[in-house]
C-alpha cells in the first residue's frame, strides 16, 4: 500500500509497518513483543515525520578534503509524550533522533465521560522555538490528543506534529477540527468506535498491553 495524504493526515503505507501492526494486533502478542514492535513502528513513522525538516550548510573537514555539508537547522526536536503510552513510540523516536528533548504529559482517559485528565505536565520551557512532535499510539475519541496539544499551544510551540499508531475517523476528523495547522502521521485509520471509545478492531488497550496491566 503506498503512503496516502489527506486533510493534513499521512497514512504511512509502508510492507514493514503494515506486517509490524499485523502482529501488534493479535490478542495473543506477548507484552515483549508489543512493545518491541511498537518501538520498531515508532522509527519508521519519525522518518516520514520528519522529512521535511530544515537543513543548513556547514563546512566540516573529512579525512581527505574541507567541504560543505548538510545538517539539520535550528534548536532540537522536542518529542512530547502522552503517558502511559506515548512512552512505547518515543522509544522509537528516539531511536532515531537522540538529542531530541523530551516533554511528558500525564493524561488518563475517564472510562465514563472518555474525557482526559490531567495529573502531570513537563515540557522544556522554549518550546515556541523548536519542532514539537506529540506522540500517543491511540487516537480514538481524540479527546487526549486534544487536551495534549492545546497545553502545548498554552506553552507556546506553534510548529505541532502529530505522531500516533492507530486512529478511528472520528477521532481524525475531531482532532482535524480543533488543530488543523497540525499535520498528522500514523500507521493506519481503522474502522470505527465502540460503545467504549476502543478503536475497532483496533488492538485493545496500549499502555495495558504495553506494560502487562488490566
Ligand atoms: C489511551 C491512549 C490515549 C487515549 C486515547 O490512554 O494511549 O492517550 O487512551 O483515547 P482518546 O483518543 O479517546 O482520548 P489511556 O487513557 O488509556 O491511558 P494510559 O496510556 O495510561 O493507559
Ligand atoms: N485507548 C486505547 O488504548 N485503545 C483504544 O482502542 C482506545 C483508547
Amino acid at each position: 500500500m503506498a503512503d496516502k495524504t489527506y486533510d493534513g493526515v499521512m497514512v504511512i503505507g509502508h510492507p514493514l509497518v503494515e506486517h509490524k501492526l499485523t502482529i501488534m494486533r493479535k490478542k495473543d502478542t506477548s507484552t515483549r513483543t508489543f512493545r518491541q514492535l511498537l518501538r520498531e513502528i515508532a522509527a519508521l513513522i519519525c522518518y516520514e515525520a520528519t522529512r521535511d525538516l530544515p537543513l543548513e550548510e556547514v563546512e566540516i573537514e573529512t579525512p581527505l578534503t574541507k567541504t560543505t555539508a548538510r545538517k539539520l537547522a535550528g534548536k532540537k526536536l522536542v518529542f512530547a509524550s502522552i503517558l502511559r503510552a506515548g512512552n512505547g513510540l518515543l522509544e522509537g523516536m528516539l531511536d532515531l533522533v537522540p538529542s531530541a528533548r523530551v516533554a511528558h504529559i500525564g493524561l488518563y482517559r475517564d472510562p465514563e465521560t472518555l474525557q482526559p485528565v490531567e495529573y502531570y505536565f513537563k515540557a522544556p520551557d522554549d518550546l515556541s522555538e523548536r519542532t514539537v512532535i506529540c506522540v500517543d499510539p491511540m487516537l480514538a475519541t481524540a479527546n487526549s490528543a486534544v487536551a495534549a496539544v492545546d497545553r502545548l499551544k498554552g506553552r507556546g510551540a506553534r510548529d505541532i506534529r502529530f505522531v500516533c499508531l492507530l486512529a478511528a475517523p472520528e477521532g481524525v476528523e475531531r482532532f482535524h477540527k480543533a488543530h488543523p495547522d497540525v499535520p498528522v502521521f500514523m500507521a493506519a485509520i481503522d474502522s470505527h468506535l465502540n460503545d467504549h471509545g476502543y478503536i475497532v478492531p483496533g488492538l485493545g488497550d496500549a499502555g495495558d498491553r504495553m506494560y502487562g496491566t488490566k
